[in-house]
């Protein structure tokens, strides 16, 4: 059976004072979750080391970015190898702020989730659309290459480390979600890409992103390839983000 698996993104939110109530909220329910979902906290990178130990390994914890080094003169980089230092088993690698507001490149994408795996961390590697391309019909292949060269290091005894996230960027903080059906029919789509690179993809655990809340969160993991959420906006309000991981079938 794949991973279930609820991330919350908290991006640049939050401060010290914020994070201790969220994470002791998060962590007190998390404990009584029966239905086989791993909770990730993924928090800014300055207050990782007191989640991590809040968390009291009941939550998971991840981080939103790394760099594309293990160490050296990059001044502001945090490495993957830091992460899992600190504690973390997962790294956001390639969401769409990164490729739109940063940058990154799905080779990029690509060294970071080398780096990553390599490191003994958990890549949640990122992908999606813009409503242009979706609008001209491009949607399918514009995710299907950037899975393709986003995964292209990933070598055959590794694909156990990759969670693969899909963002329709339209619908990031947006309030307007996939349908259901749409959803699907790219976790689908993204699953058989997946095959065709030789990755075990019944086995590989597809998120999805943008505007997940309450109340549709039951109708997406209902699909049969939706193993879960990536959750932003949500994840700020233990209430209203526990009651998205108590949202499987
Ligand atoms: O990484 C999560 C994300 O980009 C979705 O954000 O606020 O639409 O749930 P939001």
């Amino acid at each position: 059976m794949r991973r279930r698996i609820v991330a919350g993104n908290w991006k640049m939110n939050g401060s010290k004072d914020l994070s201790e109530k969220l994470v002791g909220d998060v962590r007190s329910e998390a404990v009584s979750l029966d239905n086989g979902v791993e909770v990730v906290i993924i928090p800014p990178a300055i207050y990782i080391g007191d989640v991590v130990k809040q968390a009291q390994g009941a939550v998971s914890v991840g981080v939103q970015n790394v760099g594309r080094w293990q160490s050296g003169a990059y001044t502001g980089e945090i490495s993957p190898g830091m992460a899992k230092d600190s504690g973390c088993r997962y790294v956001l690698v390639g969401h769409s702020e990164r490729r739109q507001l940063f940058g990154e490149s799905d080779e990029m994408v690509a060294e970071k989730v080398s780096l990553v795996v390599a490191s003994g961390l958990n890549a949640i590697v990122c992908v999606g659309e813009t409503l242009e391309e979706r609008e001209s019909g491009q949607a399918e292949a514009v995710v299907a290459g950037q899975v393709r060269t986003g995964l292209s290091s990933v070598s055959q005894g590794e694909w156990q480390s990759i969670v693969v996230a899909y963002e329709p960027v339209w619908a990031i903080g947006t309030g307007k979600t996939a349908t259901s059906d749409d959803a699907q029919a790219m976790h689908a789509a993204i699953r058989s890409v997946l095959k065709d690179m030789g990755a075990p993809a019944e086995e590989i655990s597809l998120l999805y992103g943008g505007s997940v809340k309450s109340d549709n969160a039951a109708a997406l993991f209902s699909e049969p390839d939706v193993d879960g959420g990536l959750i932003g906006g949500a994840s700020l309000v233990a209430k209203e983000f526990m009651s998205i991981c108590r949202s499987f079938p």
